[in-house]
């Protein structure tokens, strides 16, 4: 039986954190077998908010290699890189014609777009889901895994399937937004203002080019709160964050033992840091470690790159030849 299609896509445009390897890229490498998977490095995004370039190529190869190193096997999906494949770009712009800007303008993302870079409100950024609606829609994915704060995005591009699908008949299946546990995981930042991000501040951020020291020192400064006066206290948003990194990195017991001494009020947050950062390491460490040793073998990531453009762009044509029959441009 045929396996059904996942595609997921993450930016090239700094450091991978926490909350993109527990978000997403765990997700990715757990749905290798299961699934017939395309993993798209996207370039091209991050052209809507880095015009310059000068980093690209660094931050395209580190990528690949963090991801290679949290497990993604280039034999087993497909590992590519969205500028290799231009039939994304030709679908993108199919797709231009049937999304509309004021739902463009209403997007949660644009919004926030527009508030961080007022003076480069570009038609990119603007069309940035529609660009994302191509990458799932040119391999007709089924399943997209991806953080909670792209579900938007995966429903516009719902949107946008059904609409080509009314106008020039069926061509593309209804992704979904996928994640294993019943709910999309959100990593808190550790200053307690809002998810783990990229751009914002690296102390309140993990992320798997930390080295031992820093990972320690960034738990250390991690927001707490007051001791909890009475037993079984509902728990801050700083605090359950803590605790949601713990269950995350941490042993079982590790994690009922504070969760007891919190409920009796005997936690110590100094303590819990503490633990916290120790198991915070040895999880990063190996990541790091074996990212760094991909970093510097050019030649592999090469071929990577080469072979995982070329399955993809096979499934990419694929498509296209259906979208082109289907709209009519067939002249000769
Ligand atoms: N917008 C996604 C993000 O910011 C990245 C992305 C681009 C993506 N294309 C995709 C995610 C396709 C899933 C599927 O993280």
């Amino acid at each position: 039986m045929k396996k059904e299609t996942v595609l997921s896509g993450i930016r090239p445009t700094g450091f991978v954190h926490l909350g993109n390897y527990f978000g997403a890229m765990r997700n990715w490498v757990r749905m290798q077998d299961e699934y017939d998977c395309y993993y798209c490095i996207v370039d091209w995004h991050s052209l809507t908010t880095h015009p310059d370039t000068r980093e690209l190529q660094n931050n395209v190869l580190r990528l690949l290699s963090e991801l290679l190193a949290s497990g993604l096997d280039p034999e087993r999906c497909v590992l590519y890189v969205q500028s290799d494949v231009p039939e994304i770009a030709e679908l993108y712009l199919y797709l231009n014609m049937l999304s509309y800007k004021g739902e463009l303008e209403k997007t949660v993302t644009f919004k926030d777009k527009v508030r961080q870079q007022p003076d480069n409100v570009n038609a990119g950024l603007l069309t940035y889901p529609v660009l994302q609606a191509a990458d799932i829609l040119v391999h007709r994915a089924l399943k997209v895994p991806v953080g909670k704060d792209q579900e938007q995005h995966i429903e516009m591009t719902r949107n946008f399937a059904e609409r080509f699908n009314h106008r020039y008949g069926e061509v593309f299946p209804m992704p979904k937004a996928f994640s294993y546990g019943s709910e999309l995981i959100k990593i808190m930042s550790l200053d307690g203002t809002g998810k783990m991000s990229k751009s914002e501040n690296q102390m309140a951020t993990l992320y798997l080019a930390d080295d031992d020291e820093l990972i320690t020192q960034k738990i250390k400064k991690a927001k707490s709160d007051t001791l909890p006066v009475e037993p079984n206290s509902k728990k801050t948003d700083a605090v359950e964050n803590l605790f949601g990194l713990m269950r995350l990195v941490s042993t079982q017991d590790v994690v009922e033992k504070f969760e007891a001494d919190f409920n009796n009020c005997s936690i110590r947050y100094g303590d819990m840091k503490a633990q916290l950062g120790e198991d915070m390491v040895k999880f990063i460490r190996p990541l790091r470690d074996q990212a760094k040793a991909l970093r510097a073998d050019d030649k592999y990531l090469k071929e990577v790159m080469e072979m995982g453009a070329e399955k993809a762009r096979k499934s990419a044509k694929a498509t296209m030849k259906l979208v082109r029959n289907a709209i009519g441009l067939k002249y000769f």
